[in-house]
Formats: structure tokens, C-alpha cells, sequence
């Protein structure tokens, strides 16, 4: 069935996407059975995936009036949006308030529209979520994202920004703040990040006494990652700090996963298609592209397995697998199971994508058997922040197909000249 296919592809497998999915909701209603997932809309966007999400029951995270519109037109009702984000849309701001969505305040200017909405609606009573912007760097050194440099969303705890915008709020005659978001990104992922942002849920409620129906802990979870956490490790001890000043009658947990449910079910398979020796450098000229798998540029490895196009090879699951090279001392290094071959091995093959960027480099390929035109690279854990990133640049977007089984069926067709030109004129 492979060689039918025409690389470059995306594929995401059913099976191991459901894993993940029961294994999320397994835990949390081990440890705190009052929960809504909020499928992470800009993670991955997939038209299938979202559907996918809708149909666990999923509501719709969206963080912004075009992925609003897109969650409407996938069927989701305004009730099953969870609104987050720093740009949203009045129009949809207010549709999702009045239907009891869900919305987490963001800004001034969004505290400025509910107080239009509460005006213009008296008789109404709105529930909404604020987000804080809080030191985790501090709870937890070295682990951040932002590290000492402040993260830039919701209202700033520290600054007392927050207790201001919550003065406002209360003020309002028909609005509760019901709710606290606190996603924060992190570089580890760790149990003890998410051990802190719980922490800081009931730090908040105790010091503004609030009566908060849900916490958010918003997304950044590990998932399918060789000796990082998984979904079972979070949740009990979120919910030992949590139990301090919530209780799971009273308070809705809520979780926002995006890539930790749907990284380790989508894999990237390209075909060398050239290979040139230019100064001691064997180029080898992929199908794929660094923009398909790693389009901010920050990978600084990727998981990947060959697969040679000759006969010489042996099964992947024979025991002449070697194993992964140290992927973090040099940027283009990476981790990877090789399958046997008995090629001649090159010092250094620098593995490429299509486009005419010179940094268009996916990856070195160290003292390993020669890379030949038809041989596939299969790049693994490629589900988030791949294809909802992907640019129109050099090629369309590329196919994606859905594993269930044995059957492979394509979910999006690949990019033509017809779906680029869609909305122009000339
Ligand atoms: C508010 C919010 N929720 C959820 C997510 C999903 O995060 P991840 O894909 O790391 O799980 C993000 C990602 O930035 C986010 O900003």
C-alpha cells in the first residue's frame, strides 16, 4: 500500500490518537471527575481532527474569530466554545457569552465589551473566566518558557493588574467571574509546572475569595515522549494541590491539550528524490520540507525512522535496529532508529527539504549507510504545530490520510493550483 502513495504525506493513526484521548479522560476521572476537555483548535486544525474531538465530546479552544467561525462551521455550537486568547472578536465574544459559552478574559478592551454586553443585556447574567498572568518562573527555575521575561497574556497578578480587572468585573451588576485560566507555557512539561499552576489557582481564589465554578489549566502537557511524562502523572498532583481549596462537586477542572494528544499519533513521510555532492557534503534532497514538520524553526532534532527503497534492507522489527544518537549537542543532529542496510556509510549526509531556502536543512546524518532516491524518511510525533503552521510556500499543503487499521484513508487531498486560487481574482 506505501509504494502506492505518492510522498509527501502527513498520516495520523486512529488507534493511538484514541489511546491518548481515553488515557486523558481515564486519568481525570481518576482524580478529579468534574472536567471538560477543550480540544487546542491551533495545535492542529485538521477539518477530521476536529471533527474527531467534537465527536469525544470535546468543546472547541479557539483563540480567534477565524478559528471561532471554523469551530461553528465544524458543527460546534457557541455553548461548545471555550474562548481564549488575546484576539478575539466582539461579535463572537458576545455570541459565546450569551449562549454560556465559555470565555476567558484576555485584556481591558474585552473587559470593556462585557460591560457593553452587561448594559445592553440587564436582564442576562454572565458567567465568564479571567486569565492570569503569573511568576511561574519563579515557582518553578529554569523551566519556563519566557524564563525571567514576563509572559505577555492575561492580567498580571504580580502587578496587581489582575486585582484591578477583577475590582471592575464586580462591579458589574449581572456578571460573575466564575473562572481562572492559567496556561502557562513551559519548556519542560513538567509534573511540578503543573503541580505549581494549580498552586497558583488556589492561591488566587483564596486571596480574592472567588467562587470559581472551573480552573483552567489550559494546555502543555507531554505526550508519547520516551521518559517524560504522560497524562497519568499530572493529574494526581494537580489534584492534591487542587483539593486544598476546591472540591471536584463544586469546581469544573479544565484541561486544554493540544500537542501531547496528537503528536505521537501523526507521522510525516517524505522520499529522497535527488542527492548531490557538493565539497564533502552529501546533500540529499527530500520531498518534505523543514516548513512541513518544523516551521518555526526551534526543532533542534526529530524523531524519524528510514526506510530503505532496496532489497538489502531488513525489517524495521529485526533485531539489526541501532539505536539513536545523542540529538541535543548539535542542532542538526537526530534521534532515529535506522533499519539495517548493507550500504556503504558516508561521513555526513545533510538531509533537505525541497524549497530553494538554504536553511531548508532538516537534519545531519552521521557516518550512516547512503541515502538513495526512493529510500522514505517517516518523521515521527510531527501532530502539533506542523500542519496548522505549514506555509503555501514552493508546494501546497500536502495530503493527509487516517489510519484505522489496516486502512488508510486520505482526509485531506493535497493542495492544488484550484485551492490556492479560491477567493481571487485576475
Ligand atoms: C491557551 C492555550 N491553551 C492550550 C494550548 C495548547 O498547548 P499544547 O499544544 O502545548 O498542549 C496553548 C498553546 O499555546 C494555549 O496557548
Amino acid at each position: 500500500m506505501k509504494e502506492t502513495i505518492q510522498t509527501p504525506y502527513f498520516v495520523i493513526d486512529e488507534q493511538i490518537l484514541q489511546h491518548y484521548y481515553d488515557m486523558l479522560t481515564d486519568s481525570l476521572s481518576a482524580n478529579w471527575d468534574n472536567y471538560l476537555i477543550g480540544y487546542s483548535f491551533k495545535t492542529n486544525s485538521l477539518p477530521w481532527l476536529v471533527s474527531y474531538m467534537k465527536k469525544q465530546g470535546a468543546l472547541a479552544e479557539v483563540v480567534s474569530e477565524d478559528e471561532y467561525s471554523l469551530a461553528r462551521y465544524m458543527g460546534f455550537s457557541d455553548e461548545q466554545i471555550l474562548y481564549n486568547g488575546p484576539y478575539k472578536g466582539e461579535a463572537s465574544f458576545r455570541a459565546v457569552l450569551l449562549a454560556g459559552g465559555i470565555v476567558n478574559l484576555d485584556s481591558m478592551q474585552e473587559v470593556r465589551w462585557l460591560s457593553d454586553l452587561s448594559d445592553c443585556f440587564p436582564n442576562n447574567h454572565f458567567q465568564v473566566g479571567i486569565r492570569a498572568n503569573f511568576n511561574l518562573e519563579q515557582m518553578c527555575p529554569g523551566e519556563t518558557t519566557m524564563g525571567e521575561v514576563s509572559g505577555r497574556f492575561g492580567f498580571c497578578y504580580e502587578t496587581g493588574k489582575f486585582a484591578d480587572a477583577l475590582a471592575i468585573l464586580c462591579r458589574l451588576p449581572n456578571v460573575s467571574v466564575t473562572g481562572l485560566h492559567l496556561h502557562s507555557s513551559s519548556k519542560s512539561r513538567s509534573v511540578n509546572i503543573f503541580r505549581s499552576i494549580a498552586r497558583m489557582a488556589c492561591r488566587i481564589q483564596e486571596e480574592f475569595d472567588l467562587d470559581l465554578s472551573y480552573v483552567d489549566l489550559g494546555g502543555g502537557y507531554c505526550g508519547g515522549m520516551e521518559g517524560r511524562p504522560e497524562y497519568p502523572d499530572y493529574f494526581p498532583a494537580i489534584a492534591q494541590e487542587l483539593h486544598r481549596c476546591f472540591s471536584p462537586e463544586r469546581t469544573k477542572l479544565i484541561v486544554e491539550p493540544g500537542i501531547s494528544m496528537i503528536s505521537k499519533c501523526t507521522t510525516f513521510v517524505t522520499s529522497v528524490f535527488d542527492t548531490r555532492d557538493i565539497k564533502g557534503t552529501r546533500y540529499v534532497m527530500t520531498d518534505g520540507s523543514r516548513f512541513n514538520i518544523d516551521p518555526t524553526m526551534i526543532k533542534s532534532s526529530h524523531l524519524f525512522h528510514l526506510q530503505y527503497t532496496q532489497d538489502t534492507c531488513m525489517d524495521a522489527s529485526s533485531s539489526n535496529i541501532s539505536q539513536a544518537q545523542d540529538a541535543v549537542a548539535n542542532p542538526l543532529k537526530t534521534a532515529a532508529i535506522y533499519v539495517h542496510t548493507d550500504r556503504p556509510l558516508l561521513a555526513k549526509q545533510v538531509v533537505s527539504g525541497f524549497s530553494c531556502m538554504e536553511a531548508d536543512r532538516i537534519f545531519l546524518h552521521e557516518n550512516q549507510p547512503e541515502l538513495m532516491p526512493g529510500d522514505r524518511i517517516v518523521y515521527e510525533n510531527v501532530g502539533g504545530y506542523t500542519m496548522s503552521l505549514n506555509p503555501l510556500f514552493i508546494q501546497y499543503f500536502p495530503a493527509v490520510y487516517v489510519k484505522s487499521g489496516d486502512r488508510l484513508q486520505m482526509v485531506r487531498k493535497k493542495w492544488t493550483p484550484e485551492e490556492y486560487v479560491q477567493g481571487s481574482l485576475w
